[in-house]
């Protein structure tokens, strides 16, 4: 497997993050995840839009050129022959004071990884669990892709020892957020319903692509706050993120989402019309 770090294409083995790296340290790091289709990354200018938007909000003096990165996907792409891939960039603020002074970091350290795509999705979609932990609505990390993923992982790992795929999580408020790798959707008498970008959630990227893909098919859409009980009385659930697409939720809190236990119709047409897009 070949990476590309730090303005090299080398071997796996031969990088090495520094012990001083605030990214080591702190958590101090940002990253994208993308899929390839046939060698390109699907929108790719957004990831690396909302990569300089988490940036901003991290304070970070600079960051790699648009360009770089983009020929550093491609470089990664080709040598590792992964035409359908997901893609990993990772960047850190870089080696710096073993104290959490971001000021005292040189330049951020820069990784893009390619690897083979998860198994597709089971056909009867995946199962969710509402769990305890909250997305914070004062902390600004909640909207950017940060390499800190704890409260993910944990949310991750509660869902998982409920028997469930994913987490959905309430925000501070108590109404719904998003998955801990997804964003969320509800479809209620015919109406696509998600979260706001201020309910604690990422803004996720296939998540707008499904919205402009429900406007061009005449699917209201509503994106505002969004009650739990709304999502138990839900006709249809789906998950959203770049390397799952549109995931199908079957299963909410150990009971059937809808009349049954199996993918709805309006999932099912989000689902086709973004994979012919993508
Ligand atoms: N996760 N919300 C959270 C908390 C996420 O981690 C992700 C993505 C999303 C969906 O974002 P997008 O549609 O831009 O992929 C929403 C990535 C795929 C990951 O787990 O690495």
């Amino acid at each position: 497997m070949f990476i590309y770090f730090n303005g090299r294409i080398v071997s796996s083995d031969e990088c090495v993050v520094s012990p001083l790296d605030h990214g080591f340290l702190y958590g101090h790091g940002l990253f994208e995840t993308m899929r390839a289709y046939g060698g390109r990354i699907f929108r790719l200018e957004d990831h690396l839009g909302r990569l300089e938007d988490s940036a901003g909000t991290l304070n970070w003096p600079v960051l790699p050129a648009r360009e770089e990165l983009s020929k550093a996907i491609d470089k990664v792409l080709q040598i590792n022959n992964l035409p359908e891939a997901s893609v990993r960039l990772t960047l850190s603020r870089g080696i710096g004071a073993s104290r959490p002074d971001a000021a005292s970091c040189g330049q951020p350290t820069v990784a893009v990884y390619a690897s083979l795509l998860p198994q597709p999705l089971p056909p009867a979609g995946w199962s969710s669990a509402t769990v305890k932990l909250r997305r914070n609505l004062s902390s600004p990390l909640v909207s950017i892709k940060s390499a800190n993923y704890l409260d993910n992982m944990l949310a991750r790992a509660e869902a998982r020892q409920l028997g469930a795929h994913e987490a959905i999580m309430l925000n501070t408020n108590g109404s719904v957020a998003e998955g801990s790798m997804s964003n969320i959707f509800l479809v209620a008498a015919g109406r696509l319903i998600t979260p706001h970008e201020m309910s604690g959630i990422l803004p996720g990227i296939t998540r707008r692509v499904v919205i402009e893909l429900a406007h061009s098919a005449d699917i209201p859409v509503e994106e505002r706050e969004v009650e739990v009980e709304e999502l138990a009385g839900a006709d249809e659930i789906f998950l959203t993120s770049s390397i799952m697409e549109v995931i199908p939720v079957t299963v909410l809190d150990g009971r059937p989402v809808g009349a049954q236990p199996v993918p709805g119709a309006v999932t099912l047409r989000l689902a086709r019309l973004y994979r012919e897009l993508a």
